[in-house]
């Protein structure tokens, strides 16, 4: 049985090791943030942006959504990217995507789950404009090449964003990486190399 207080307690132990190993930790994180990264992922519970990239407090801002989506009307995500971009001034801009996605398994599917059709709406247009590749596949292979899609293109969402294009403008640095992790054996891997200039507006 799953024990709450659990959860209390391995706080208390987590904070009292970090305090052991390094007294002025807390400290120097309370009294600012300073992240150079910004991890737009999937809220999924197995992909952990600090854990699988090895990363303390305070070294990633991080978005988490179903499917990782980058919606340009969905103020959530702009309001963070913003405050990324903006005040933090990160450097890099990660989307990264996972194999066996069940947000985007649920946008190949042919019937209905509920509101989060509507989220994945993107993603169906998607499915939609790859369709002659993706019914080539069968069906987990197909739900993997659509996860590789959907990082893509969110990726591209993010760079065509009034919020980064204006950052490049500006002469600001910003590299937006394109990444999916496997579930199966933990690992990352970049998918193209990363946007680092506004794309032409014809793709
Ligand atoms: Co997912």
């Amino acid at each position: 049985m799953y024990q709450i207080d659990q959860l209390l307690r391995k706080n208390r132990e987590w904070a009292d090791a970090v305090h052991a190993d390094d007294p002025a930790f807390f400290n120097r994180l309370a009294s600012q943030q300073s992240p150079r990264l910004l991890w737009i992922g999937c809220s999924d519970s197995r992909v952990p942006a600090n854990q699988i990239t090895g990363l303390a407090p305070g070294e990633v801002f991080v978005h988490r959504n179903v499917a990782n989506v980058v919606a340009e009307t969905d103020f959530n995500l702009l309001a963070v990217l913003q405050y990324a971009v903006d005040v933090l001034k990160v450097r890099h801009i990660i989307i990264c995507g996972h194999y066996g996605c069940g947000g985007v398994r649920a946008a190949l599917e042919n019937f209905r789950h509920g509101m989060i059709d509507n989220w994945l709406s993107g993603i169906r247009s998607l499915r939609r404009m790859h369709r002659e590749e993706l019914d080539s596949l069968p069906p987990e292979a197909a739900t993997d090449r659509l996860c590789e899609l959907n990082v893509l293109a969110q990726a591209r969402h993010v760079a065509r964003t009034t919020i980064v294009e204006d950052a490049w403008e500006r002469g600001q640095e910003i590299a937006v990486h394109s990444w999916i992790y496997r579930l199966d054996n933990g690992i990352i891997n970049p998918l193209t190399p990363p946007i680092c200039a506004a794309l032409e507006n014809i793709d």
